[in-house]
């Protein structure tokens, strides 16, 4: 039986942990050639190296997200190798968790570098090869801290919000040339991101906050919601933002 994304070709950004890792390995079970990338060589080259123990293709690419000629360098790279993208999932992120007094200007440019540069300069320079080919599918990784207000993480909602808007810019630009791009909210899933913020119950609890689920994800949970973005079963959602939070956002 064909997989779901059986025969397509994606770049995953910050796939050497967590969750972009899960969305590696899902693809790979479902038919994609991946290109893994990430600044994190060794937790890269681990997942390039599941990937292959499972049977499939892919590629590592080690860059940093949050730099354009580093972009620029890796599309030309992979279409030189594989000749086309199908699917973009702009996963790489980091969180900082601080008072917005306490946060500094170097630690604001660091996350609007990564996590709002990084997703702008990946739909920039991919969507070309995307239009080239007929089509694609973006998958910005937002949160749901880019659409609820919460504590001590402004810089971080700062940007996360941005993705999400951003996201239905690049839908409504590139929805004549059969290019989707859609958002994915998580809210508390089990990663190194989160490790010391899910160390004892109380802990857990606070940051659980109004998850009515009652229990943080595993990134698996997050992937299956990637991967049906990535498919052609959801060929007629484009611009949508989609929670995957276990009722976080409901009350
Ligand atoms: N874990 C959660 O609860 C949660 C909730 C909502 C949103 N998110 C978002 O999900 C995404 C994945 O997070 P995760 O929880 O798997 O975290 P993680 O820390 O396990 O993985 C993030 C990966 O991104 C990579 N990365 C960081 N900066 C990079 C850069 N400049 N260039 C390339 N790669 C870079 C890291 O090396 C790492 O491999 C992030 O965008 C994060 O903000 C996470």
């Amino acid at each position: 039986m064909a997989g779901r994304v059986e025969g397509k070709i994606a770049f995953i950004t910050g796939g050497g942990s967590g969750m972009g890792r899960e969305h590696a390995l899902l693809m790979v079970e479902e038919g994609a050639t991946i290109i893994v990338s990430d600044v994190n060589e060794a937790g890269g080259r681990e997942t390039l190296s599941m990937i292959n123990s499972k049977g499939g293709q892919g590629t590592f690419i080690n860059f940093d997200a949050s730099s354009e000629s580093a972009w620029q360098a890796a599309v030309s790279q992979v279409i030189s190798t594989f000749g086309r993208v199908d699917i973009l999932v702009n996963n790489a992120g980091i969180l900082i968790m601080k008072p917005i007094w306490e946060t500094t200007g170097p630690e604001l440019d660091r996350i609007l570098d990564v996590n709002v540069k990084g997703v702008f300069f990946g739909c920039k320079h991919i969507l070309p090869a995307m239009q080239k080919a007929g089509g694609g599918s973006i998958i910005n990784i937002s949160s749901i801290y880019g659409v609820i207000g919460a504590n001590m993480a402004s810089a971080y909602q700062a940007s996360k919000g941005a993705v999400r808007i951003l996201t239905k810019s690049v839908a409504v630009e590139y929805a004549p040339f059969n290019i989707r791009c859609n958002s994915i909210h998580p809210g508390v899933i089990r990663t190194p991101m989160t490790t010391d913020l899910l160390t004892t119950d109380a802990s857990t609890r606070a940051i659980l906050g109004s998850t009515i689920l009652r229990r943080p994800a595993e990134p698996r949970e997050v992937a299956y919601p990637v991967l049906f973005l990535a498919s052609s079963e959801s060929s007629y959602i484009t611009g949508a933002e989609i929670m995957v939070d276990g009722g976080y956002t409901t009350m």
